[in-house]
């Protein structure tokens, strides 16, 4: 597991206590980071909320909604799918950032679940990271397929089994950025370092066999900020709740730079 402590931009006060109701028997506390962009001269606190679980969903992403539908209508997070496919719920649990709908509440020990936003970057309100220059990153390496020759008339651009399972391990990313914000490389170069996501999807259409920008790409990436911040830590791959392996992505365009340039 990857540990953190609390998001970089962050000295935090102990916030108010939301006592469970009368009678709740199985209570998980949750210790919430909270900042206001209204108030910034107010320090970030964490709000403690004792949850009855069982009037609770079994993730931690019902936990926060219940939190906010029945206990306090300011706590601001960002969700959609609730299944692990959207990314939009990204944030720092039990000290790992995660996917809070696929982090189960009876996964984190003992009686109380820490969250914050993800770590390092700055913070819209409470759980909300701003990803602006992130998003700003994937859209610099053109994550679309880029083709010269003109498609089949009528048809789709095939490809064999073997050239469509390149792509498995790579299309399953929902950026989440889980992994870029734990990433101490981009911790610290996160304005000049495209970071694991970015370089993962970077690798996604590397790896496409319809794709014939690959020479483009290449020269875009080769870059000693770009891509060669990446010091193979393998934060990223241990935190990504998808199971992906970003750090083996970064080296598989290392690899393909070496090998334009000895072949
Ligand atoms: S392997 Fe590279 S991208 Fe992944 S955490 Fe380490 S430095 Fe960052
Ligand atoms: S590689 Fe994993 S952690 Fe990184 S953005 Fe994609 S799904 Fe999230
Ligand atoms: S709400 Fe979509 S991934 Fe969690």
């Amino acid at each position: 597991m990857v540990q953190f402590s609390l998001p970089a931009n962050s000295k935090v006060t102990k916030g108010k206590l939301f006592a469970a109701p009368a009678g709740a028997k199985r209570i998980k506390k949750f210790q919430v980071y909270r900042w206001n962009p209204d108030t910034p001269e107010v320090t970030p606190k964490i709000d403690t909320y004792e949850v009855d679980l069982d009037s609770c969903g079994p993730m931690v992403l019902d936990g926060l909604i219940k939190i906010k539908g029945e206990i306090d209508t300011t706590l601001t997070f960002r969700r959609s799918c609730r299944e692990g496919v959207c990314g939009s719920c990204a944030m720092n649990i039990d000290g790992t950032n995660t996917l809070a709908c696929t982090k189960a509440i009876d996964d984190v020990k003992g009686d109380v679940v820490k969250v914050y936003p993800l770590p390092h970057m700055p913070v819209v309100k409470d759980l909300v990271p701003d990803l602006t220059v992130a998003y700003k990153q994937y859209a610099s390496i053109k994550p679309w397929l880029q083709s010269r020759t003109p498609a089949p008339a009528g048809k789709e651009r095939l490809q064999s089994h073997e050239q469509r399972a390149e792509l498995d391990g790579l299309w399953e990313c929902v950026l989440c950025f889980c992994c870029t914000t734990s990433c101490p490389s981009y911790w610290w170069n996160g304005d000049k370092y495209l970071g694991p996501a970015v370089l993962l999807q970077a690798y996604r259409w590397l790896a496409d066999s319809r794709d014939e920008a690959t020479s483009e790409r290449l020269d875009e990436l080769e870059d000693p900020f770009k891509l060669y911040r990446c010091h193979t830590i393998m934060n990223c791959t241990k935190t990504c709740p998808k199971g992906l392996n970003p750090a083996k992505a970064i080296g598989q365009i290392k690899q393909m730079i070496v090998s334009r340039k000895h072949g």
